[in-house]
């Protein structure tokens, strides 16, 4: 049985990637506009994982026999972005799932909750494997920075992005 503290706390984090999933599909729109369609296609591979996120926190609070509340969405702020910025702001949105994961785990700790601190171990090691991810595009962006040619050749990189394997 989850405490009513935990229920609230993996509601808020269905939130928080759900919100992840609308930054990633507005960053997608955005890369369109850009002219970058590999980008486009990254940004919306990363939606749909986070769409994925969001489910493993929907269907785990229903296996422990809990209440799902479903908040509202903010309005991703994404706009008038350059490819490197794109990349800068996944990442530091990154960084603060990162620390929502970590506050989750701390909170289980707390709480001796083990089942819930196990499920979690997935969320940490994805975690380490988005922030890399991203922070690889954005040294490489930073490499060719001013050079039409690389930036082409890094979106048609990212336009091969395959779904990540569970
Ligand atoms: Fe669901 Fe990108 O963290």
């Amino acid at each position: 049985m989850l405490s009513q503290n935990m229920q609230s706390a993996l509601n808020k984090q269905i939130n928080e990637e759900l919100f992840s999933a609308y930054v990633y599909l507005a960053m997608a729109a955005e890369s369109e506009n850009i002219g970058l369609p590999g980008f486009a296609h990254w940004f919306k591979m990363q939606y749909q994982e986070e769409l994925a996120h969001a489910d493993r926190f929907f269907t785990y609070i229903l296996d422990r026999n809990g209440k799902v509340e479903l908040d509202a969405l903010a309005k991703p702020s994404v706009d008038e972005e350059t490819p490197l910025s794109l990349f800068e702001k996944a990442l530091s949105h990154e960084q603060h799932i990162t620390q929502c994961i970590f506050k989750l785990k701390d909170l289980a700790r707390q709480e001796t909750d083990h089942a819930t601190d196990v499920f979690l171990e997935w969320f940490v090691r994805e975690q380490i494997e988005e922030e890399a991810s991203t922070q690889t595009v954005i040294d490489q962006l930073r490499l060719v920075e001013g050079n039409p040619n690389g930036l082409y050749l890094i979106d048609r990189e990212l336009s091969g992005r395959q779904p990540d394997a569970e």
